[in-house]
């Protein structure tokens, strides 16, 4: 049956493995639009002041699991915010704990809230080091930070400029490139033989740098890594539909209040936490791959991590076109959800 004919679909419960969730009022506003789908997500540790030690890992995902709405079944996988004075005996422990599923590196001021992140990678080896022997991932945000490198070349610098020596220094370290962005991330992760996956987000899945400079700037579209040419966005879709297990999703939803993102200088994200499923199948009926969708949102990405799928199902349905809010309301402010520019045909049901 052409994709095109297929009206309904049946998949494990996906999960995310890349989610910020934020706090307090934030919090609570955002996480149902998550559980609503997700059995499971990486939490991002970014917060001010960031989650670096198993304690404040441990603090944090007790906040996350008394914002659960009602009956929710969500399980939040926590990381750890890397820096350059991480103990590795308390990374050790928050895993062998089960309270830290992985660890975060952020290069230092490469994106929100990563002032405490990692300027000599030397510094940390200790920690990598032990997270190969334990079999621990670490997620990267993989851009330089350098500011004579132009903001579209920054992953492809950070391939040849970070990545390829340290997995060279530490080969047996299980990474995840996250959100990537560009045809030369999709190639190094393919031509990986281990050891090395992807997560791709669902608004790189659909817009382009155009989406956020021409006709005016659009602020909502605004993300790091930010959006590059249509070549690049062609071929995380190719990567996505293939059914390749090294890549699986990670929205990278990130929000922020719309005062934040609409001014002189706007903060970076995309919140696409409460229209994600209806935007990918979207995307993978259009590749003419819905029977993927799966692999990418539910198989892959617990395959990596070495956990079990989710036992339940979701079933998408396709209809008349889904209306979803344009604004989540916060205590904090109101938070833009993404628009991906077309009509929408594909909910969850139930
Ligand atoms: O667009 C982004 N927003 N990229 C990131 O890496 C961080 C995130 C955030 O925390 O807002
Ligand atoms: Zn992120």
């Amino acid at each position: 049956m052409a994709d095109k004919e297929i009206t309904s679909l049946t998949i494990r419960r996906p999960d995310d493995w890349h989610l910020h969730l934020r706090d307090g009022a934030m919090l609570r506003a955002v996480l149902p639009e998550t559980t609503r789908h997700f059995a499971r997500a990486i939490i991002m540790p970014n917060l001010v002041p960031p989650v670096v030690t198993a304690a404040q890992a441990s603090a944090y995902r007790d906040r996350i699991m008394a914002a659960l709405p009602a009956g929710a079944n969500f399980t939040p996988l926590m990381t750890l915010y890397l820096t350059e004075a991480t103990d590795p005996e308390d990374v050790r422990r928050a895993h062998a704990d089960g309270i830290a599923t992985a660890v975060k590196l952020y290069p230092a001021g490469a994106t929100t809230n990563s002032a405490s992140g990692v300027r000599d990678f030397e510094k940390v080896r200790a920690v990598l080091d032990m997270m190969a022997e334990i079999g621990m991932p670490l997620c990267v945000h993989g851009e330089v930070t350098d500011h004579s490198i132009d903001i579209f070349d920054r992953e492809a610098a950070f391939i040849d400029k970070v990545m390829k020596p340290l997995r060279k220094k530490v080969p047996d370290l299980k990474i995840v490139m996250e959100h990537v962005t560009t045809q030369d991330a999709v190639d190094y992760v393919r031509d990986s033989i281990k050891n090395l996956a992807a997560t791709i987000t669902t608004h790189h899945l659909i817009i382009n740098r155009n989406h956020i400079l021409a006709g005016g700037i659009k602020p909502h579209y605004y993300c790091l890594p930010v959006a590059k040419r249509e070549a690049h966005r062609v071929a995380l879709v190719q990567a996505a539909v293939s059914g390749d297990k090294r890549f699986f999703l990670g929205t990278d939803s990130a929000p922020h209040t719309d005062p934040l993102k609409l001014q002189a200088c706007g903060c970076a994200g995309i919140f696409t936490a409460p229209n994600t499923m209806s935007c990918l199948a979207e995307v993978f009926e259009a590749a003419g791959k819905l029977k993927k969708l799966e692999d990418f949102a539910a198989l892959n990405g617990p395959k990596f991590y070495g956990l079990p799928p989710n036992e339940d199902m979701i079933t998408l349905v396709k209809g008349d076109p889904v209306t979803y809010p344009a604004q989540i309301a916060t205590d904090d402010g109101p938070v833009t959800v993404f628009d991906p520019g077309f009509d929408l045909h594909w909910r969850v049901a139930g």
